[in-house]
């Protein structure tokens, strides 16, 4: 049993739909924000399922069933062909959508990149982004969008250790051509994800082919000259996966598998952990108990110094905050998959082709898995407590759970733990963010909150 919050005020939340909508209902406010088309019900059942311009889909909240989706069978649940489709200009055949002998040897050759090692070397880069925020943050107004600020930081961080410092071009114009290139990502629609019919109208579909060639330009330039040129003093993600292998097959990455996984890096990996940052920061302006005792634990071990890797393991608390961010606003708050061969889920018969839907807002919002499902509460994750398995799935599950979750951690951990320590935040009336998922769970207006020097 966790721990009752004092106050009992939720923190802001999606309104699920509680009647039964037609198509044209449902699509509007997919539109408008995807979330909007769960139905209430998700909370409270195992499995909801319907049907939406001809497409028929299954929302699935069990646990066990859902390890069957992300585990036992794997095979006949890859990701829907039109995610396929629409990421593969931006990201390639990468590990992120290949399927079965493709994406396993890729899986395996990337693996060593994200041991606790190589990550720790490359955190005094996370440690910079955090320093740099604090110095933009003492010359703004008081009243400071802290999504903008997560955005720049974790910017910060992916392109240092991806592709900077080693193209015949300055870093600036890496950094822009990444910032398009995620701007460019950034606005795949939700309807292709969730594997809706193609006469059904999208926003802004269509990558601008100009941004992507010059990104790939960019990319196979840096990784040309890295390779002539050897790795850096620390390595980083490109020298790292440079070096990976497949040790089964012996098979190494070529110039365009290196890119296209590098890429990928970047959109999986840039805007999820400035939103986590986003969140939990908001999280702690909601409950300025809960920032106080984050505050004196980050105070207590950094004792005024910028956090590093090595601080991580004596900041619990500070975990618990970014895991309890990451239940309430899980940044990829739908994943979904067409299945491949019948199945049956919960009793239910799925047939090949429907559209299996994991709505991880709901899962981590369900009423039999978590206790006042809706309310911030950090002592959930008090004392290494682990939640029932498959049932807390920020980062997905099973064999293509997110390789970059430590990396991510790692980086919330020493960003958040060196603002908190220096700065105090509050909310502004009548400007909370609402959630809103367009490819990811954003905060809709941002997060301005008032920042006060320590
Ligand atoms: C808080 C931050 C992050 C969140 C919430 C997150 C979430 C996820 C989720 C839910 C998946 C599984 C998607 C699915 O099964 O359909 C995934 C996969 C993946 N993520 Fe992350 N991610 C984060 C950070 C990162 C970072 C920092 C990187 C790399 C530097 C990264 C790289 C990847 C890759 C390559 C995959 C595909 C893995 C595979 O299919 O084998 N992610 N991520």
């Amino acid at each position: 049993m966790t721990k009752v919050l004092r106050s009992g005020i939720e923190p802001p939340k999606v309104k699920l739909v509680t009647e039964v909508w037609g198509p044209i209902k449902s699509l509007m406010a997919a539109r408008r924000n995807i979330l909007e088309i769960i139905p209430e019900a998700a909370t409270k059942q195992p499995i909801v399922s319907g049907r939406t311009g001809g497409v028929r889909w299954h929302m699935v909240m069990d646990p066990k069933a859902i390890g069957r989706i992300l585990n036992e069978n794997l095979d006949i649940y890859p990701k829907s062909d039109v995610t396929k489709n629409l990421l593969k200009p931006a990201i390639g055949d990468s590990m992120f959508i290949a399927e079965g002998a493709h994406w396993r040897w890729q899986r395996r050759a990337a693996s060593p990149v994200f041991t606790h090692r190589n990550i720790a070397n490359l955190a005094p880069i996370m440690s910079a982004a955090a320093d740099t925020t604090c110095a933009r943050i003492n010359t703004a107004d008081d009243t400071v969008d802290m999504y903008e600020e997560m955005v720049a930081a974790t910017f910060e961080v992916i392109s240092n250790v991806t592709f900077s410092g080693s193209g015949a071009m300055g870093s600036d114009a890496v950094h822009n051509a990444i910032n398009r290139y995620i701007d460019q990502t950034a606005r795949v629609s939700l309807f292709d994800i969730l594997g809706l019919p193609g006469w059904i109208p999208r926003p802004s579909r269509i990558f601008q082919p100009n941004a992507l060639k010059q990104m790939k330009r960019i990319a196979n330039d840096a990784i040309k000259k890295r390779k002539e040129n050897g790795a850096k003093p620390v390595p980083d993600l490109l020298d790292l996966l440079l070096e990976g292998e497949d040790p089964e097959t012996k098979r190494k990455m070529e110039m365009a598998e290196l890119r296209d996984n590098l890429l990928t890096f970047i959109v999986a990996g840039h805007e999820t952990t400035a939103l986590t940052l986003s969140w939990a920061l908001y999280l702690c302006a909601f409950d300025p108990e809960v920032q106080e005792k984050l505050r004196t634990e980050a105070r207590s071990v950094l004792q005024g110094r910028v956090a590093t890797a090595d601080d991580c393991a004596a900041l619990p608390y500070t975990e618990q905050v970014i895991k309890e961010a990451l239940r309430l606003y899980p940044p990829a708050a739908f994943i979904s998959r067409t299945i491949q061969a019948d199945d049956m889920l919960c009793g239910r018969d799925i047939k090949r082709k429907d559209t299996v839907m994991l709505p991880i807002y709901a899962l981590h919002r369900h009423h039999d898995l978590w206790d006042r499902p809706d309310q911030f509460d950090p002592e959930r994750f008090a004392d290494g407590h682990k939640p029932e398995r498959y049932s807390y799935l920020p980062f997905g599950g099973g064999p293509r759970i997110c390789i970059g979750a430590q990396f991510a951690m790692i980086e919330a951990k020493i960003i958040l733990a060196t603002l908190i320590a220096r700065y105090g935040f509050e909310r502004i009336a009548d400007r909370d963010p609402k959630p809103v998922m367009v490819l990811t769970l954003r905060p809709e207006g941002g997060v301005p909150l008032k920042v006060t020097r320590l």
